[in-house]
This record gives structure tokens, C-alpha cells and sequence, in this order.
């Protein structure tokens, strides 16, 4: 064959090379009715209803509706029991909402995982939302990809152990608009990096000691109290999260 006839065929045989396919894992129409939420994600934490603040999270305090899901904390009184069942057993003083998805996160050599959002996220005293990766088994992996505690800030964190932990804060508006949050995560050996963006903006990058192969949740919440302060409002708090995107390059 003539050389050009063969140039035209060593184009289109790299043009079916298959490039590495992302696969939704969480599509950003997630939150558009209960039916299409409940296919990707469960309400409360993996582990119940309670953890490390004064919220106690219950069903009936999550909405979701024409693709923004609400997590909403209303004062209770006379909670039975009256502690949290999670360490440190703090005084339940919120109902409130917490929903985690049902696919674990797993980053592997062989993979890599974009995870998006777009969060109207409190910041009064008192406050707690969050947006962040969990360990599945045992304790670390935790990836904190937003994490608002009380002040005008959003935590970016990364724990290798309970004492060493690396945490970037950037300024966060306090006027309730949306603004993007995105984590990419990739193995290097047996860490992971993680580059975190806000509103398409590079804004950190951390790295987690041995979090390659371990499965982690993907949880979003409004906690209470706890480290974001104390007193918490004394009104209804909403925290309203859409466009939640998962997606996987690789297996
Ligand atoms: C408490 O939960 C938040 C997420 O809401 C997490 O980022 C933080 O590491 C937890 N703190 C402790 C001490 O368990
Ligand atoms: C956690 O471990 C990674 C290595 O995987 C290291 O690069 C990072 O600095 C460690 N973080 C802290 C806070 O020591």
C-alpha cells in the first residue's frame, strides 16, 4: 500500500485505541426525585444515626427535589437516648440529615475518581455540614472534601492517622450562594493524591499514606455543634447540596 494510504490507517487504528473510559458512578441527576436518589445513595451514616455531634440524623429531615437534595436540623428536645451513641457521646440536641452513597470509593493503581458538587453551605457557630470520604474498615482513609466548622472557612483534610493530619482552609462566602467543590483522587503506590478545587480552582493538594485499596464511603451530612462550637442556632438550619457527580477513569 501507498504511504499515505498507510498513514490513513495507522490514524484510525490510534483513534480506536480505547482511551481510558469514565464511568459515572453518581450522575449529577441523582438528586432529581426520591426515586433516582434512593438508586445511589441511603439516608443516615453507613454505621446509624449518630456520631461526633449533637445531631441525631433522621430520615424525615432529608429532602430531595428538582436536583437539590436539602439536609435540614431543627432543635429537639427530650432525645431518647440523650447521647450520641458515637464518640465523644455528645447531648443530642438536633434532629437532623445524613445520606451516604451506596457504591464504597476504591483508588487503585488501575483507576482514578473525580468527585463533584456544588454546596450553599453554612457557616453561623454551631454548624457542621460536610461533604467527605470515610474508611469502610477501620479508621483512616478520611478525605474531607468540604467541611465547614462554624466559620467562614472550608477544611480540606486529609488524615494518615488520628494526630497526623494535614488541613488547607479556604475562604468560603457566607451568603448561601452555590460555589463547586471537586476532589481528584489517584494512587501513587500505596498513597493516594488528592488535588481539591473549588469552583474549578486548584486550591490544595494532599496525600493519604496507605489509602490505596481501601474502600471508603462517600457521605454527605449536617452535623451539629461538636467542632463547629456551641451554641448551635437556635432556628431551622438547611444545608442544600446539588450536581453531585462520581465518576471513575478505569476499573
Ligand atoms: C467528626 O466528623 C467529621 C465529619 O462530619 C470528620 O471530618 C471529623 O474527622 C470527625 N472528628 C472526629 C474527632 O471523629
Ligand atoms: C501522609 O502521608 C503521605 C505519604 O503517603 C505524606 O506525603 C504526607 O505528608 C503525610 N501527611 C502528614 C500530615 O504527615
Amino acid at each position: 500500500m501507498t504511504q499515505s494510504v498507510f498513514r490513513v490507517f495507522t490514524l484510525a487504528a490510534l483513534l480506536l485505541v480505547p482511551a481510558a473510559q469514565a464511568v459515572t458512578v453518581i450522575p449529577k441527576t441523582a438528586f432529581n426525585s426520591v426515586a433516582d436518589f434512593e438508586k445511589y445513595f441511603d439516608y443516615l451514616y453507613p454505621w446509624g444515626s449518630d456520631h461526633n455531634g449533637s445531631g441525631r440524623m433522621v430520615k424525615g429531615n432529608v429532602n430531595v427535589a428538582s436536583g437539590t437534595l436539602s439536609l435540614v436540623a431543627t432543635p429537639t428536645s427530650n432525645p431518647v437516648p440523650p447521647t450520641s451513641a458515637a464518640n465523644p457521646h455528645p447531648a443530642i440536641h438536633y434532629a437532623s440529615g445524613a445520606v451516604h452513597a451506596k457504591d464504597h470509593i476504591t483508588v487503585t493503581a488501575g483507576n482514578s475518581y473525580s468527585i463533584y458538587g456544588e454546596f450553599s453551605a453554612l457557616t453561623p457557630k454551631g454548624t457542621w455540614p460536610a461533604f467527605w470520604l470515610t474508611a469502610v474498615n477501620g479508621w483512616p482513609p478520611e478525605v474531607d472534601i468540604g467541611e465547614w466548622k462554624g466559620t467562614a472557612n472550608n477544611w480540606y483534610n486529609t488524615f494518615n492517622t488520628s494526630s497526623q493530619v494535614k488541613s488547607d482552609l479556604v475562604a468560603w462566602p457566607t451568603d448561601l450562594s452555590f460555589h463547586s467543590l471537586r476532589a481528584d483522587l489517584t494512587a501513587q503506590g500505596s498513597s493516594v493524591k488528592i488535588d481539591f478545587f473549588m469552583d474549578n480552582q486548584l486550591k490544595a493538594t494532599q496525600y493519604g499514606a496507605n489509602f490505596a485499596g481501601a474502600p471508603m464511603w462517600l457521605i454527605i451530612n449536617l452535623q451539629m455543634e461538636g467542632s463547629s462550637g456551641s451554641p448551635g442556632p437556635t432556628g431551622t438550619t438547611t444545608y442544600k447540596i446539588r450536581n453531585v457527580q462520581v465518576t471513575r477513569t478505569g476499573s
